[in-house]
């Protein structure tokens, strides 16, 4: 009999994101048509119009962490019950024992109370799967596996899925060095979506570290892909693969990239390390050489009218608490003095420097980077 899985049947998929970004990638959803959408704990569940839309969603968004394709669903009160049901799946239709593979586990509310303990059942099922049939399995590679399956139990109800994204999302690709607290690809992302910052304008980080914040606004700015860099995803292992349909998909985009003018986007850091940094992570982007990067000190930044993105020093590690306060106080000045008529997204990672900038903020969003709770900080300056 044939077999249809659930994302085959429904069309339905999972978008895992940070709880901050639901909203956001809420309307992304919209915006791309999809159906069904509902709002869920980390993340999305919603419908697409055929299966090869998920290549598209993956390619393209930049707040998604994972897209998950559900492939089974079953009460899951013990472990006999999951060995089971993931017996059933036809594995060979998306392993082979020559491919590799890792599970990813988590739970909710549910008699199984240890994910690894969840994740080694499955891991057990495909190994017993292909051992049965083949004499041989596929083995385990946690680092990176061609094709890592979830299992996720929420009220003993599991759901088996195939995370078809393979690597986070927000792994770009464009970082190979990072400062020593660098903010996430997709914060820095959201932070720019909040205005919503399109490339029109002049954008500043003047303490830009590795060069996050002016590598998503280039992506923007030039319409470059979020996943231009990356060559493997978790969808082709699924059936539906087709590589024509997958390079037509990528064309599609490709081809809207467009050009920037030199100093559009500009980053300075005081540190010429991470200046370093920021131009050998930009030099893998498309129009990278045209952001212009110094080495300074805030303070000597001149006049500057346009939009600002930052993050700047926030943890112990960065400095003394009392000099960074002064430093703070120092930036709502430079703000003040230097930036009117401009508006600037400030990302904390410490909420308490907050009041040192002396600055009447819009809001204080609060999000997670690194398990840091930190503050994202709107501030129009007049
Ligand atoms: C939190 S990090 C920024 C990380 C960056 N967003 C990234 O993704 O790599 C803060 C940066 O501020 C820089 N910095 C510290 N004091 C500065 C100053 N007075 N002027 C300019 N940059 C400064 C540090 O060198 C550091 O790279």
């Amino acid at each position: 009999m044939f077999f249809m899985y659930i994302y085959q049947r429904e069309k339905r998929f999972f978008a895992k994101c940070p709880t901050e970004f639901l909203d956001l990638v809420e309307k992304e959803l919209i915006q791309r048509k999809c159906l069904s959408i509902k709002k869920r704990f980390r993340g999305i569940s919603f419908k697409c119009k055929s299966v090869e839309d998920i290549f598209e969603i993956n390619y393209t968004s930049s707040l998604i962490s994972k897209i998950y394709a559900p492939l089974i669903e079953f009460p899951a009160p013990g472990k006999k019950e999951i060995y089971e049901n993931v017996m059933k799946i036809k594995w060979e239709d998306f392993l082979t024992p020559q491919k590799t593979f890792s599970i990813e586990g988590s739970l909710s509310n549910s008699k199984i109370n240890n994910s690894h303990y969840a994740a080694l059942c499955v891991k057990d099922a495909i190994a017993d799967y292909f051992r049965k049939k083949y004499g041989k399995r596929p083995s385990v590679n946690k680092r990176d596996p061609d094709l890592s399956i979830n299992i996720f139990i929420e009220n003993n109800f599991a759901t088996v899925s195939l995370n078809i994204s393979g690597k986070s999302l927000h792994q770009r690709g464009y970082r190979k060095f990072s400062s020593s607290a660098p903010i996430q690809e997709n914060l820095a992302h959201f932070m720019l979506k909040l205005h919503p910052y399109k490339g029109k304008e002049r954008m500043l980080d003047p303490f830009c570290g590795s060069g996050t914040l002016l590598a998503e606004a280039l992506m923007i700015a030039c319409k470059i892909p979020s996943g231009y860099l990356r060559k493997k995803w978790g969808f082709f292992n699924m059936p539906e693969f087709n590589k024509k349909i997958w390079e037509n998909i990528k064309s599609k985009y490709n081809k809207h990239i467009t050009e920037i003018e030199y100093g559009k986007i500009v980053g300075s850091d005081i540190s010429m390390e991470e200046i370093e940094k920021a131009k050998v992570n930009l030099k893998n982007i498309p129009f990278g050489e045209r952001i212009k990067l110094t080495q300074k000190d805030f303070k000597e930044i001149p006049a500057f009218k346009g939009l600002i993105f930052t993050n700047p020093p926030y943890g112990i590690r960065m400095g003394k608490k009392e000099k960074l306060k002064e430093m703070i106080k120092d930036f709502g000045d430079f703000l003040k003095k230097k930036c009117t008529d401009s508006t600037a997204y400030i990302y904390f990672g410490n909420r308490e420097l907050i009041k040192d900038l002396g600055l009447k903020t819009s809001f204080k969003l609060p999000v997670k980077n690194g398990g840091i709770d930190g503050r994202i900080v709107k501030v129009e300056i007049y």
